[in-house]
């Protein structure tokens, strides 16, 4: 059945597990894969600016053997009031499959409602769900090859933004403790925590960074301004009341011994994280940029009903 990803609190733990393995199977054997999408066309959707979302899905559609077709809502009819419904509808005619970097989240679902094919979120102002499924192949990397994550604690520390909710929902379903310390106004989504906590999740808000750091497996952040985002106060208070937030040198050491730091990038060394961490030797943001990659390989395919073990056609 084609399906679309939208959230990760859409599916259950047991699709998720196999995603991520499909993933780790798509890294360790790509030429297995170059001919599992053939014949098929992808819409590639850019309302915000990207660099990883964008080149990793084009060349994911390209290492399975499918066309992208990359546009920019700029210079779609899109762009000049068309509606999204109406464009879910077009797209529909043509490609197989959508992916979306949206302004809104209630533009994604709507796109979603309206298009016969599967669509993708590859951002909104609400979640990052592909980010948060190539992080967690890169925690299992690290800390959980057996795909087990209930002995390891995460610490999200900064904006409760929308990475932050992709975390919280990853939490309910992967197993791993989750603690977001975040200044009171910048907290997480009380809906999204709320059903997070309902579903098992074990998840505790904090604003203390630093307490919440010890004995940490990973230490995660982001951006302090988010693509789209306006703070209440400016810039200056803004990352005044973040600052206590920062990933520092200090704060990995309250972290366990063998922690690692992820971070989804861009990054602002100095503002978030200081550059000693995120070029350090705990830092595994490249890991996890490249597990961008293989991990949307194995969303796409699982979306359009390609599975990993399904053989639909030899790689060369
Ligand atoms: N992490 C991430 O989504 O990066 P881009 O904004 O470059 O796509
Ligand atoms: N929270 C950031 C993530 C960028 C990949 C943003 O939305 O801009």
């Amino acid at each position: 059945m084609m399906q679309a990803f939208l959230d990760i609190a859409d599916y259950d733990t047991a699709t998720l597990t196999q995603i991520i393995r499909d993933g780790m199977a798509m890294k360790a054997n790509p030429d297995d894969h170059l001919s599992r999408l053939a014949g098929k066309s992808i819409a590639l959707i850019f309302e915000k600016p990207s660099t990883r979302t964008r080149v990793s899905f084009e060349v994911g559609v390209y290492q399975l053997g499918a066309s992208p077709v990359v546009l920019d809502s700029k210079s779609m009819q899109l762009g000049r009031g068309e509606t999204i419904a109406d464009t879910a509808r077009a797209l529909s005619r043509y490609v197989d499959a959508i992916m979306i970097r949206a302004n809104s989240h209630a533009a994604l679902v709507e796109l979603a409602k309206h298009a016969e094919i599967p669509v993708i979120n590859g951002l909104t102002d609400r979640s990052h769900p592909c980010q948060v499924m190539a992080d967690v192949m890169t925690l299992a990397e690290y800390k959980a090859p057996d795909l087990d994550f209930s002995h390891l604690s995460v610490l999200w520390t900064g904006d409760g933004n929308n990475v932050a909710h992709s975390w919280i929902e990853a939490s309910a379903r992967f197993g791993f403790a989750l603690t977001l310390a975040t200044p009171a106004s910048m907290r997480p989504d009380e809906g999204i925590v709320t059903n997070a906590l309902k579903e098992g999740g074990r998840i505790t808000l904090a604003d203390d960074a630093f307490a919440a750091a010890k004995g940490v497996d990973l230490i995660v952040t982001d951006t302090w301004a988010s693509m789209g985002s306006t703070a209440d106060v400016d810039k200056s208070a803004h990352d005044d009341i973040l600052t206590p937030f920062r990933v520092t040198s200090a704060l990995m050491k309250q972290a366990a011994s063998d922690a690692i730091f992820m971070h989804c990038l861009p990054v602002y060394r100095g503002n978030e994280v200081v550059a000693e961490v995120v070029d350090g030797p705990q830092s595994v943001i490249w890991d996890e940029a490249e597990n961008r990659l293989h991990v949307q390989k194995a969303i796409m395919c699982h979306c359009m009903d390609i599975g990993v073990g399904q053989d639909r056609g030899v790689s060369r």
